[in-house]
């Protein structure tokens, strides 16, 4: 059996049942969580042939950081469930991968724990209504070692969730969650913003003077608003299919996204169900720089902890190199559109 294919139901025989259905359900009826991973195989690829495939290179760069993969870590929070170095463990296994985490701004480890690592991480952000209270945070992260802030724009509340048993918010300790708020203030401080605009894009720039990725777009007319509000790159995502259900899959979505960003200088990136190198593949040849894996993480920190984080990302590169060699195409730079057939 593929390692990966495993880690689901291993990461279950280490975890609580809450959080074990935390980690994987979708919103409401969970149509678009169930169905992702199967949406990036409605593509077909049309491979090359007499190309010297002899050296592989899945090297690329993300906003100036130079990666040796195009596969990355996706903000989620609770990942100390999972093992107890949480947010710690992710940011050095991808570091170690040459790979980048984007951590939670809800994480459960402390940002000065992750800037002790001496290691590059993006950070992502719920924008508050008190937007100064953000600012804070924000400012914070950015000098604990964050080179990005990831603006999540697909959650002015969070997504209905139905549980089997007990709710995770009802085991989870208080000292795993929600670490870097301010405890002197009370939880209604922290009301995530439902009044977003673009507006609030040059904002945050201002206030991290940190690069901006905006994190949730799944149409092109808004991408484009975002770049043309000072976005540096999008995130294509449907938050894992975790808040609206019956969203557009991102694997269908990102070439609209990518084609309107075309000559913008902005960087597309793209998460949702991406479990094989055939769908990262899939992902660069639509047009996305990178990817983000999210639930993968969380089961193999939960099933191997900080090495199985290691082997996630050094096996879907290695699938990826394998994809690429079979489809003629040496290095990330070679994949293009043409690549793909569309249904
Ligand atoms: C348990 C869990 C917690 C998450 N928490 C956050 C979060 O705090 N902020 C955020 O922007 N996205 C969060 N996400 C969404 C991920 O960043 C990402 O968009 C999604 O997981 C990608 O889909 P995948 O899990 O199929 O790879 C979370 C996802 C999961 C599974």
């Amino acid at each position: 059996m593929r390692w990966i294919d495993s880690l689901p139901q291993r990461a279950a025989q280490n975890l609580p049942a809450p959080v074990a259905e935390y980690y994987a359900q979708g919103a409401t009826a969970g149509v678009t969580a169930r169905e992702a991973p199967d949406s990036w195989e409605t593509y077909r690829l049309r491979p090359r042939v007499m190309r010297n495939v002899r050296e592989i290179s899945t090297a690329t760069s993300v906003l100036g950081h130079e990666l040796a993969t195009p596969v990355l870590i996706a903000p989620s929070t609770l990942q100390r469930q999972a093992d107890d170095a949480g947010e710690a463990a992710t940011t050095r296994a991808a570091a170690r991968a040459g790979s980048l985490a984007c951590i939670t701004s809800n994480s459960g480890t402390r940002f000065e724990v992750l800037g002790a690592l001496g290691v590059p991480w993006w950070v992502q952000a719920y924008v508050f209504r008190d937007r100064g209270l953000s600012a804070e945070m924000l400012r914070q992260a950015r000098d604990c070692g964050a080179t990005a802030v990831v603006l999540t724009v697909d959650t002015p509340l969070p997504g209905t969730k139905y549980n089997a048993g007990k709710a995770v918010w009802d085991i989870v300790p208080s000292e795993h969650l929600l670490v870097n708020f301010d405890p002197s203030l009370p939880d209604e401080a922290y009301v995530k913003a439902d009044d977003l605009t673009f507006a609030d894009i040059g904002w945050l720039r201002e206030v991290t003077g940190l690069p901006v990725v905006i994190k949730g777009v799944l149409r092109a007319d808004d991408a484009l608003a975002c770049v043309q509000a000072g976005a540096n790159a999008i995130q294509v995502s449907n938050h894992g299919g975790r808040q609206l259900d019956l969203a557009v899959h991102t694997a269908h979505a990102l070439p609209e996204i990518a084609e309107a960003l075309a000559g913008t200088g902005a960087e597309v990136y793209v998460d949702g169900g991406i479990r094989r190198g055939e769908h990262v593949m899939m992902a660069l040849a639509l047009g996305a720089r990178a990817v983000f894996v999210g639930r993968p993480v969380l089961w193999a920190l939960a099933a191997e902890g900080e090495p199985g984080v290691e082997r996630l990302l050094a096996d879907l590169t290695a699938e990826l190199a394998l994809t690429m060699k079979l489809s003629g195409m040496a290095t990330i730079a070679d994949i293009t559109p043409d690549l793909v057939t569309r249904p």
